[in-house]
């Protein structure tokens, strides 16, 4: 089902391209709408925001290009979701995303990417495609966080930053504090936005496909398909046109956010962002990191990743892969969860809770205001619903 929309994409991508013309710059988009071919850095300088570049490498070697736009304030690193970039941050536009409120705020903005994202690709040796994308969200948390965060301190002389992160952005939030503790010392306070660890209550109605697609997806992997929601601009184009407010086929847009999201009503992104929104997602990620996640469905808990009994007694000396240590994470925590969320659900988060030493502040939206997962960054009312909040929270 998945693999025949897929290809219904390229038709319908393949049709667009007829009917726009690859050659014109703008792919048919009026100027309001050239946004979509925009990435961070060119969001932030047509806003006319200061804008820097950072290249941070891990000490396994990957190269990652983060992004800042420079104040005198604290430093504030934003961490987005799985198979996405610091674009999310942007793409609501000057006055909503919470990059520039940020800034506007007089907080020194820090953009985070992840490893094998769209804008980190790179690694110090010239590795083959398995040995590259052979990394989970685990390495994101214990090895891309720590050298992004010793580089910021290191470049602002500062001795501690702020932390906001989003869906995957709390998960390796949760992997970095768990597995390398010295590191909640150089946090002020961790707002974790639509929080993400045990998975058990996951309502997305594409769930039971993919646990049973499991070993097919493990099958995949071995075989070579590496990366995973990975960004191209066919897709990019795809979406600027399906997602648009005009589109005769933008049902196709909704089909897909619901199948994957389970979002059910478009409306609640602002209509004339959207195809800006949707071109700058997915910026890919690796199948491993997909494959974990899927595990922690699967085993009902937040374990490292399992390679199978053998491998696993090599290397967690023990047959299941450890857990990690939740009670390990003392930074001060805020958590903020919506009852209408199908990925991070309040029933998941409540076992967080109760496992997590160090919440200082715990906000629930309820179902009345039906806030859905992507709407955390990408909704009409993030900026009201959450952006205020994390700003408040931050100048507290
Ligand atoms: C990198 O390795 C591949 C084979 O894995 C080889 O084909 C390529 O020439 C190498 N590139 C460099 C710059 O060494
Ligand atoms: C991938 O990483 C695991 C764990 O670090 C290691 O055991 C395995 O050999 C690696 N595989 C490849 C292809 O590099
Ligand atoms: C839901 O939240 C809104 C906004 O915070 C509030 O106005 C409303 O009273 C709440 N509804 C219920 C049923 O708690």
């Amino acid at each position: 089902m998945k693999f025949g929309f897929v290809l219904l994409k390229h038709i319908i991508t393949f049709l667009l391209l007829v009917r726009y013309g690859a050659t014109d710059k703008n792919n048919g988009f009026s100027d309001e709408n050239s946004e979509i071919f925009l990435d961070s850095v060119q969001l932030i300088t047509k806003y006319n925001y200061p804008v820097q570049k950072h290249l941070v490498v891990t000490e396994d070697g990957y190269l990652l290009n983060i992004f800042r736009i420079p104040k005198r304030g604290t430093p504030v690193l934003l961490v987005h979701g799985i198979g996405d970039s610091s674009d999310s941050w942007m793409v609501l536009g000057p006055k909503s995303s919470l990059a520039f409120r940020l800034a506007d705020a007089g907080f020194d903005v820090w953009l985070f990417n992840s490893r094998g994202n769209k804008y980190s690709k790179g690694h110090v040796k010239n590795l083959s495609k398995k040995q590259y994308w052979n990394f989970s969200f685990e390495e994101m948390g214990s090895k891309d966080l720590p050298a992004t965060i010793d580089y910021i301190l290191s470049a602002t002389s500062e001795s501690k930053l702020s932390y906001v992160g989003f869906s995957q952005g709390t998960t390796i939030f949760f992997v970095l504090c768990s597995m390398r503790p010295t590191y909640n010392s150089k946090i002020n306070q961790a707002i974790l936005l639509a929080p993400v660890a045990e998975i058990n209550n996951i309502k997305i109605p594409l769930i039971n496909f993919y646990t049973k697609s499991y070993d097919m997806f493990t099958f995949l992997a071995a075989a070579g398909v590496n990366e995973v929601f990975s960004s191209n601009v066919l897709l990019n184009i795809y979406h600027a046109n399906v997602c648009n407010l005009k589109s005769p086929v933008r049902w196709l847009c909704e089909l897909e956010f619901y199948t994957n999201f389970g979002l059910s009503k478009l409306g609640k992104f602002s209509g004339e962002r959207l195809p800006i929104i949707t071109s700058h997602i997915p910026a890919g990620t690796s199948s491993k990191t997909f494959l974990h996640f899927l595990q922690g469905y699967i085993f009902k808990s937040f374990r490292r990743f399992d390679y199978g009994e053998q491998i696993n007694v090599k290397i967690y000396n023990s047959i299941i892969p450890p857990m990690y240590e939740l009670s390990k994470i003392d930074t001060p925590l805020i958590l903020v969860a919506s009852e209408s969320d199908w990925l991070s659900t309040v029933e998941d988060v409540k076992v967080l809770r109760e496992n997590l030493p160090n919440i200082v502040n715990y906000v629930e939206l309820n179902k009345t205001l039906d806030f859905t997962h992507l709407e955390f960054v990408y909704g009409e009312r993030a900026n009201l619903v959450i952006n205020e909040r994390v700003i408040d929270f931050l100048q507290t």
